[in-house]
């Protein structure tokens, strides 16, 4: 065996098991795990660090126009790069159709600039803004057979949202197509109706960003998904899950044996709402929908991150500059209405959890690996290609220095936004040599992968969607009087 790579005496960590052993890579796949493997062309001596499944993240927005029509400041390039010095090696954003754009012509622009621009491998969900017919019967089951296997949908911005019709015919297409639903939850009139209130009385600071996105626009929105969703008998996914109350009508659901799934991102575990109330304007840089709660929710999505109720834990990355392109008001616009949501977490979503979770001893090893990778891989239909340490496996590994201490400041990222929530943190923990597909892209601070080297990975059926087909309801009405049966289905 003449392995292109052997790395020696790390600590392996999956989302089963720790254990000491040499890995040999051969043509971008793990080759062997075993102890005292022969030496490879490169030989890495892992001794002292912990190797782990590269992340993946598949909830981060790269190149696209926003909902409310804004363009992210990071393109498939500089999203990719930074990505990659956190540690994380698969990344899927959206492909984002906004009204009146045909699907087909959609996922064909974004696929072209990912591909000239990746360094590490990547998939697309689709947003999904105008299920019109053509849509729903020709493009959706196309874009699924080509590996695109999710799609995104909202319930709030008014350029985005569908209504409660229109979520179920896109439930029933999924279902039927084999594909999941994520869903983000807010419901639209009650954020528009606190915000003209607030904006009649010139409350117009970003604070107040966070008092129209109530947290009970988050949980009225969450608890219809999951009723929609349980009309049709499909799995859903709730994404950016802010609020204690969020979190638990998705822990009653799941207790209820209903087939729903989440996530949670940095900003709801590490900021609150009085980070977003500063002087000025300072606050948009905390302006991210649904909004960081308060303390009581910070401690219900950490939580739910260990207990199960919530599987992933993505970034949510939503690049805007602290400028006129993002973040601050343009033209005449004034108020908390007019600044880009959301905030950017790509390179720090990994650090920070493996600090704050892992070395601070709330959240196992193992439990991080499977929310920070091995969860999204069998979430995605991706496993297990990516998301373990495994013979057969792709070489995607990040070699983690567990004693670093780095203080995290935008300086030292590589994305293209210009400031960071973070700003100050100290942590400790990074990942220093990072791989895709058996390819050193990241060591000691240097990047190595070239541009377009990053591939486009064809997803299959997302598991919960497999599992439902099993387990699902044969009373509900979509299996008892449409005569749905998934099972002929591929
Ligand atoms: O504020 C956020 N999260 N902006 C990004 C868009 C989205 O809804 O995920
Ligand atoms: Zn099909
Ligand atoms: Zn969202
Ligand atoms: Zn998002």
């Amino acid at each position: 065996s003449n392995f292109d790579v052997t790395i020696r005496n790390g600590r392996i960590c999956t989302a089963n098991e720790t254990y000491y052993a040499d890995i040999g890579i051969k043509d971008g796949v793990i080759a062997a795990i075993a102890k005292s493997l022969p030496a490879g062309k490169q030989d890495i001596d892992a001794a002292g660090r912990w190797v782990l499944p590269g992340g993946i993240d598949s909830h981060c927005h790269v190149e696209q126009l926003s909902g409310m029509g804004m363009m992210c400041a990071d393109d498939f390039y500089s999203a990719t790069v930074s990505a990659a010095f956190g540690g994380t090696t698969t990344i899927v954003p959206f492909a984002a159709q906004h009204r009146g754009n045909q699907i087909p012509e959609v996922v064909a622009d974004y696929a072209k600039r990912a591909a000239e621009k990746a360094v590490i491998d990547y998939g697309f969900h689709l947003i999904l803004a105008d299920p019109t017919a053509e849509a729903i019967e020709k493009h959706l089951p196309a874009v699924i057979k080509d590996g695109i296997t999710s799609f995104k949908i909202y319930m709030t911005y008014d350029r985005m949202k569908l209504d409660d019709y229109q979520v179920l015919d896109v439930l029933e297409c999924a279902s039927k197509e084999g594909a999941l639903v994520m869903v983000h939850a807010e419901n639209n009139d009650m954020i528009r109706w606190i915000a003209r209130r607030l904006v009649e009385r010139g409350l117009t600071a970003p604070k107040y960003h966070a008092v129209a996105h109530t947290s009970i626009a988050e949980s009225e929105a969450t608890n219809r998904a999951v009723a929609l969703a349980t009309l049709v008998d499909v799995p859903i996914l709730i994404v950016h899950v802010a609020g204690q109350e969020a979190v638990r009508v998705i822990h009653s659901s799941q207790a209820l044996g209903l087939p729903i799934h989440a996530e949670s991102c940095p900003q709801y575990l590490f900021l609150t709402a009085k980070d977003i109330d500063l002087p000025g304007l300072e606050g948009a840089k905390f302006c991210c929908s649904p909004p960081p709660g308060d303390e009581a929710s910070q401690e219900a999505v950490w939580q739910g991150l260990i207990n199960g109720t919530l599987q992933m834990f993505s970034s949510d990355h939503a690049p805007y500059r602290f400028d006129e392109s993002g973040k601050l008001p343009k033209g005449d616009a004034t108020t908390f209405k007019d600044m880009a949501n959301g905030v950017p977490g790509l390179e720090v979503r990994m650090p920070l959890l493996f600090s704050e979770g892992v070395l601070k001893g709330r959240m196992t090893i193992e439990r991080f690996v499977a929310v920070t990778a091995t969860n999204h891989a069998r979430t995605y239909g991706m496993y297990p290609q990516k998301g373990t340490i495994a013979v057969g496996s792709d070489a995607d590994l990040a070699i983690w220095n567990p004693e670093k201490a780095v203080t995290i400041s935008t300086k030292m990222l590589h994305d293209n936004v210009g400031y960071t929530p973070y700003e100050g943190k100290q942590i400790t923990g990074w990942p220093e040599q990072v791989f895709s597909r058996g390819r050193l892209v990241v060591t000691d601070g240097k990047l190595q992968a070239e541009r377009g080297s990053g591939k486009f990975i064809k997803r299959s059926t997302p598991e919960p969607v497999l599992r439902q087909r099993l387990t699902g309801n044969p009373n509900s009405v979509m299996r008892k009087y449409f005569s749905v049966d998934p099972s002929e289905k591929h």
